[in-house]
């Protein structure tokens, strides 16, 4: 082999005159191969772009013996002239010169051989999976996706506020947490009424994996002024969805002196400048998600960037969820004021009313969780969660209750204990101030139009799975 640079698919396809007519050195996996006795074609990928580089072998100059073992899924490094291509659906070619093979990918045992794998059977081969065209695509996107969103951030002037995983504390209060413990399990110490025996654990309390990073993001908002998180989160709720992980990336902001109003402006703004970074950066990607599987992706990406969403109160959003129910609409969930809307209602709203995206303001407080700031009606806290076609909820949100009397109220009525920390940001210095949670792995369906969130993170946690 020569002593050439070695370049990227994605670079040579991003310039390919600056190449043409001279030596390239390309590395990665075949796709395919094809030809006759005279030529043979290789379809190269090496993950830096959905785009495969066409290899041309001309037979006079290698041995059969040698690219018998360049099959799908084979690892190959090749130098040869990048040429003008003469066949259809490219436009540069290498003519190769020299080839060494890494590693042969036994055609009888490589999984991925043949296109159009249903995404079942890539679920059970997700340690390869990121080999198809389709999660190289996905994944692609995702990593746009987390770079626009910290761009967005940084850019308006956000600080990246890291939050603990294991923590002490349930933000949601809906007691769905995963127990973080090195106590031996088969027989754990116990206190005098019987329990497990926490103070004896590793931090000398119960601990848990986190649901949110908000109650410590408010900590830092408080401080700081405007701050992000983005991490992991987990979630040890029963639920088979195709909209459900137990561990999902949420990015949350939190920001003081923002009431209801700017925290939906915000997040309106945050959502349009991320799929509109998608349409701007990752159209080679899109393009073959659309082809492959949803034909009119594209269309509803520009439709929410182009649109101004819908700011609707609860109240509202119920009285025309039963006015469709009275007129012969069918839910499988009942509708009334003081239901938690179940994602047909709020796919309704959506996708048959309002055929725009919907930000559903003042829900019940009965159905929200503490921290949010309570209306003067007493009845309904500042909420806001912003509904997308086919995903249903994809950030929620509130203003924060400020007032330290009635935000202790709340914690007292709901038996939480060990608050005082938090209590102590509305004791000094309280202020005005609003955030949201937006699940990256739900932003992701709909930037990508996959059906299903195992598919849109690399290695999927829901219940009863958790290989790797
Ligand atoms: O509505 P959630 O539970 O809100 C919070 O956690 C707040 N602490 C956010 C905040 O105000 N800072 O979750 C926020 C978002 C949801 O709208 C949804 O997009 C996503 O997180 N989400 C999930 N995504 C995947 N799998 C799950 N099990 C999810 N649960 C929530
Ligand atoms: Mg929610």
């Amino acid at each position: 082999m020569k002593d050439i640079k070695r370049a990227t698919v994605a670079e040579i396809m991003r310039d390919p005159a600056k190449y043409t007519g001279s030596e390239v050195d390309v590395k990665g996996w075949v796709r395919t191969r094809r030809g006759n006795k005279n030529v043979q074609f290789v379809a190269l990928n090496d993950g830096s772009t959905i785009k495969n580089l066409q290899i041309v072998f001309d037979l006079s100059k290698f041995s059969d013996e040698d690219l018998k073992r360049v099959t799908t899924g084979s690892s190959i490094h090749v130098q040869g002239e990048l040429v003008a291509s003469q066949g259809k659906g490219q436009s540069v070619e290498v003519q190769a010169g020299e080839l060494e093979i890494y590693g042969t990918a036994n055609p009888d045992e490589y999984p991925l051989q043949k296109k159009g794998h249903t995404m079942e059977f890539l679920r059970e081969k997700a340690h390869l999976r990121p080999r198809t065209n389709t999660f190289g695509a996905v994944l692609r996107i995702r990593h746009a996706m987390a770079y626009a969103i910290h761009k967005f951030f940084n850019d308006k002037g956000f600080f990246y506020f890291h939050t603990p995983l294991i923590t002490a504390s349930d933000c949601e209060g809906a007691g769905a947490q995963f127990v973080a413990t090195t106590l031996d399990i088969e027989n754990p110490p116990r206190t005098e009424d019987g329990k497990v025996d926490y103070s004896k654990d590793f931090f000398g309390k119960q601990a848990c994996l986190t649901v949110s990073g908000q109650l410590e993001g408010e900590l830092g908002a408080t401080a700081l002024g405007c701050i992000y998180t983005f991490g992991p989160t987990f979630r040890a709720e029963n639920s088979n969805t195709p909209r459900h992980l137990s561990e999902f990336w949420m990015i949350e902001p939190e920001m003081a002196f923002y009431e209801i109003a700017d925290n939906m402006d915000l997040a309106e703004e945050f959502i349009k400048y991320c799929i509109q970074y998608a349409l701007d950066n990752c159209m080679d990607d899109i393009e073959f998600l659309s082809e492959h599987f949803d034909k009119e992706l594209v269309e509803r990406l520009r439709f929410v960037v182009d649109n101004d969403f819908v700011r609707l109160p609860y109240t509202e959003g119920i009285r025309i969820l039963e006015e469709a129910v009275k007129s012969g609409r069918k839910f499988e969930f009942p509708v009334y004021w003081g239901v938690d809307l179940a994602s047909e209602h709020e796919r309704y709203l959506v996708e048959e009313h309002f055929h725009k995206p919907v930000i559903l303001t003042d829900y019940p407080k009965e159905i929200k969780a503490f921290y949010m700031k309570l209306n003067d009606d007493g009845k309904t806290v500042r909420a806001m969660d912003v509904l997308f076609p086919k995903i249903g909820e994809i950030i929620g949100g509130s203003q924060r209750e400020e007032n330290y009397d009635k935000l202790k109220a709340r914690i007292d009525e709901q038996g939480l204990t060990g608050m005082d920390w938090y209590l102590d940001t509305r004791r000094f210095g309280t202020v005005p101030h609003s955030g949201f949670g937006l699940g990256f792995e739900r932003l992701l369906l709909f930037v990508t139009g996959m059906q299903n969130i195992r598919d849109v993170i690399p290695f999927p946690r829901y219940p009863g799975n958790c290989e790797f």
